[in-house]
C-alpha cells in the first residue's frame, strides 16, 4: 500500500471502505469510439456508465471528514495546496454577481469560495448523488442560505443534456468551473463531448470555463521513467495496465479517448479508474464548442507564476498566508511530487463584447437566497 511507502499487489484488500475498483468490478479499457451505429459501441458505453457509477458510488460512500481528522491526514498540506489552488483560480476569474456552476461539485466542498467571490447564484452537479443531495445541500443550509440561491443537480454530466432541465437563469453562466473531474469525462469522445457540449451551452460569450485536472505529459513521463507500469511514492500510485506496455499514446483526435490508469490518493481515493486528458486531443476538442484555452499551467508552475506574478502576487500571497498558513506544516517532497500530477486550465467562451452584454442584459434575475430541502435535488441520469 502506497501510504505506508509500499506498493499493494494488484486486488490485494486496501482495508478501505472507499475502494473504487476490485478486481471484480467491470473492466473500462475497451476504447469506447463514438460512434453510435454498431452495436459494439452500445456495449462499451455500458461499460463507461457502470465505469462512471462506481465512481459515483465511491465519492457517494465516502463521509464527510471532521476538521480535526482532515488535519491529521497525511495529505492534510496536500489538500491545502488544491485548496489553495482552486481559491487562486476561483477568484481570478469570478466577479462580484457573477453567475456560476460548480462542475462536479461533489459535498459541496468548495462553496465558501463561492461565497467569499460574492456569486450571485450557484449552481451545483454531482454524478454522487448521496454527496449531493446528504453533504452538499447540508452545506450549503448551514452556511450560505442567506448569501446566494442555489440549485442542486444529481446525475451524470458527461452523460445528461444540462441546459435542457434547468431553469432559464442558470443557462448563461458567468463561470463554469470543473475541478479535479474532467478526466472522468474522457473514457470516451462522446461523454468528452457531452462534458464540453454543456459547458459552452450553459456559459455566456466571453465567460470563463476553468479547472484543475491530471497533467498527462507528466503522467506519461513518469510512466516512462518508471521500470515497469506503476510508478508511486507514500503518497500516491499511478498504475497502467498492460495495454500500454509500450509506453506510447495515441495523441491523434480518434484515439484519444479511455486512455485509462488507476489512481490511488493516500487517504482519498483508492484504485479509482481515471483518464489521461491528453492536452492537444482536449484543447482542439473543446476548440470545436467555441472554449478558447487561455491557459494551462502544471500546479508546480501555477504555484511559482501566482505567487511571483507582478500582477497576480499580492492577492496569491494573501490567499496563501490564509490557506497554507504555518511554515512549520511546509508539504512534504511526497506531496509535492503529487501536486505535479496536476495541471490548470482557463477556457474562454468565444464571442464579442457585445454578444456578452446582450447575455448579460437579457437574463432574468436569480432566485433569492433560501434554504432548500433533499427533495429540491433534481435527480437526472447516471445518479448513484
Ligand atoms: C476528486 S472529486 C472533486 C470534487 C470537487 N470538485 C472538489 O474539488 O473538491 C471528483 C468529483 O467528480 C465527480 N464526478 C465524477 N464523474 C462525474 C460525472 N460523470 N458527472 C458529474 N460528476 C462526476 C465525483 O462524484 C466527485 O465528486
Amino acid at each position: 500500500m502506497v501510504v505506508a511507502g509500499k506498493r499493494r499487489r494488484s486486488g490485494e484488500d486496501a482495508g478501505d471502505a472507499g475502494d473504487v475498483e476490485r478486481a471484480d468490478a467491470p473492466s473500462t479499457r475497451d476504447g469506447g469510439a463514438a460512434d453510435e451505429d454498431t452495436g459494439a459501441v452500445a456495449s462499451s458505453t455500458a461499460t463507461k456508465d457502470d465505469a462512471a457509477r462506481l465512481v459515483a458510488q465511491h465519492y457517494s460512500g465516502r463521509a464527510n471528514q471532521t476538521h480535526q481528522e482532515r488535519k491529521q491526514s497525511p495529505i492534510y498540506r496536500l489538500r491545502c495546496l488544491n485548496n489553495w489552488v482552486k481559491s487562486n483560480l476561483l477568484q481570478s476569474k469570478i466577479r462580484e454577481n457573477d453567475r456560476v456552476m460548480d462542475l462536479a461539485c461533489g459535498k459541496g466542498g468548495d462553496l465558501k469560495k463561492y461565497a467569499r467571490a460574492k456569486i450571485a447564484s450557484y449552481l451545483g452537479v454531482d454524478i454522487a448523488l448521496e454527496s449531493v443531495r446528504r453533504d452538499a445541500v447540508k452545506r450549503y443550509n448551514a452556511e450560505h442560505a442567506r448569501e446566494f440561491p442555489a440549485k442542486f443537480v444529481a446525475g451524470d454530466a458527461f452523460v445528461v443534456d444540462l441546459a435542457s432541465v434547468l431553469p432559464e437563469y442558470v443557462r448563461t453562466l458567468d463561470v463554469i468551473s470543473c475541478q479535479f473531474a474532467i478526466h472522468y469525462s474522457l473514457s470516451t469522445e462522446e461523454r468528452a463531448r457531452r462534458a464540453l457540449r454543456n459547458v459552452c451551452t450553459m456559459l455566456r460569450p466571453g465567460g470563463y470555463f476553468i479547472g484543475t485536472t491530471v497533467d498527462s505529459n507528466v503522467l506519461v513521463r513518469k510512466l516512462r521513467e518508471a521500470d515497469g507500469l506503476a510508478f508511486w511514492n507514500p503518497v500516491y500510485e499511478v498504475e497502467f495496465d498492460d495495454a500500454f506496455k509500450s509506453k506510447v499514446f495515441p495523441t491523434n483526435q480518434t484515439d484519444g479517448f479511455g486512455i485509462e490508469y488507476t489512481f490511488t490518493l493516500a487517504d482519498a481515493v483508492t484504485k479509482c479508474r481515471e483518464c489521461m486528458v491528453p492536452k492537444d486531443v482536449w484543447v482542439s476538442l473543446a476548440a470545436e464548442y467555441g472554449l478558447e484555452l487561455v491557459e494551462w499551467r502544471n500546479f508546480h508552475d501555477y504555484v511559482h507564476s501566482q505567487l511571483s506574478g507582478v500582477e497576480t502576487r499580492e492577492r496569491a500571497s494573501a490567499l496563501w498566508s490564509q490557506i497554507m498558513g504555518d511554515d512549520s506544516m511546509s508539504m512534504t517532497d511526497e506531496e509535492w511530487e503529487a501536486a505535479y500530477l496536476y495541471t490548470t486550465f482557463v477556457f474562454r467562451k468565444s464571442g464579442s463584447a457585445e454578444a456578452a452584454a446582450s447575455a448579460v442584459f437579457n437574463r432574468k434575475p436569480p432566485a433569492a437566497p433560501a434554504r432548500i430541502e433533499q427533495d429540491d435535488v433534481l435527480v437526472l441520469e447516471g445518479a448513484a
